[in-house]
């Protein structure tokens, strides 16, 4: 398995959009915001004040196989130090709440400065939905005003394992915001698998089902994309990301409003993903 290491324009690629002084989400064209739309993923400018590098670097660390955060606790299935089955994946993943616990200062920090990102994302999606803005509360679960959950997790590919990096899959939550330094992402197109190109100076940003469910009968839905990571060699640079997702609370519920301010249906968070996590076991 291999990608396309060509350079690739971004006019046949995926659209760029920056956020802008009044921390709204902004593409250069309509046609840009259209496709991201359509596609479920898009490119997004690092904001200058953010101190990516520092992040980099304590991600780094974590290849050491000294590093004290692969002995660091466990919270449920979800958080800790991880090493994914059948997949190369491996990531230290901690909800907000555990932040400061367990990350330094810095990276809290970084972390909620990737809140502020994934609410001016959400807050978008919420406005071209014409979800009445009283409600956006409530359909993400308190998200949108910077409750909910979200996950900062620092990411690595074990290449001694010939598995693929990650299998295809769609993100469960919102809206999911990465940082990756080499190759291998693809996403789904039209049936098939597109290389998505590390663009320098930017996150890739890409939907996720909860988004799908609580647009689904508004005047604008979007759609959570597949994707995956190409198996990673040894000879390749050691693939690094950091990822965020901005999630609903586990154990509170999503709401499905129209246009109107209408409920159109609802689900608990947890039924939600329980069905997501059925429909993946059976898809492998
Ligand atoms: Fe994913």
């Amino acid at each position: 398995m291999s990608w396309n290491r060509q350079a690739v324009s971004q006019d046949e690629h995926f659209p760029v959009a920056v956020i802008a002084s009044d921390r709204s989400l902004t593409f250069s064209t309509a046609k840009d915001f259209d496709r991201a739309w359509e596609l479920g993923i898009f490119y997004l400018k690092v904001p200058e004040h953010l101190d990516l590098e520092s992040a980099r670097q304590f991600g780094g660390e974590l290849l050491a196989l000294d590093s004290p955060y692969r002995s660091i606790q466990h919270y449920g299935a979800l958080e800790g130090f991880i090493a994914l089955k059948n997949n190369q994946q491996t990531k230290v993943a901690l909800r907000r709440q555990h932040w400061g616990q367990h990350y330094p200062a810095e990276i809290s920090e970084f972390g909620r400065q990737l809140d502020r990102i994934g609410m001016a994302i959400l807050r978008e999606v919420f406005r071209q939905s014409g979800i009445p803005e009283p409600l956006w509360d409530d359909a993400s679960g308190g998200y949108s005003s910077g409750e909910g959950t979200a996950f900062l997790n620092f990411v690595h590919y074990d290449t001694r394992n010939p598995d693929l990096g990650l299998h295809p899959h769609t993100d469960y939550g919102f809206v999911t915001i990465l940082d990756a330094t080499t190759p291998g992402l693809q996403v789904e197109v039209n049936g098939r698998f597109e290389d998505v190109p590390v663009l320098p100076g930017h996150f890739v940003i890409n939907f996720g089902e909860a988004l799908h469910f609580i647009t689904a009968h508004s005047e604008r839905a979007v759609g959570a994309v597949v994707h995956r990571v190409l198996s990673q060699q040894s000879a390749d640079p050691i693939r690094q990301s950091i990822v965020y997702f901005a999630n609903p609370d586990l154990d509170g519920r999503l709401w499905q409003y129209d246009a109107k301010g209408e409920v159109k249906g609802s689900s608990s968070v947890q039924d939600f993903f329980a069905i997501l996590e059925k429909n993946l076991t059976e898809y492998r």
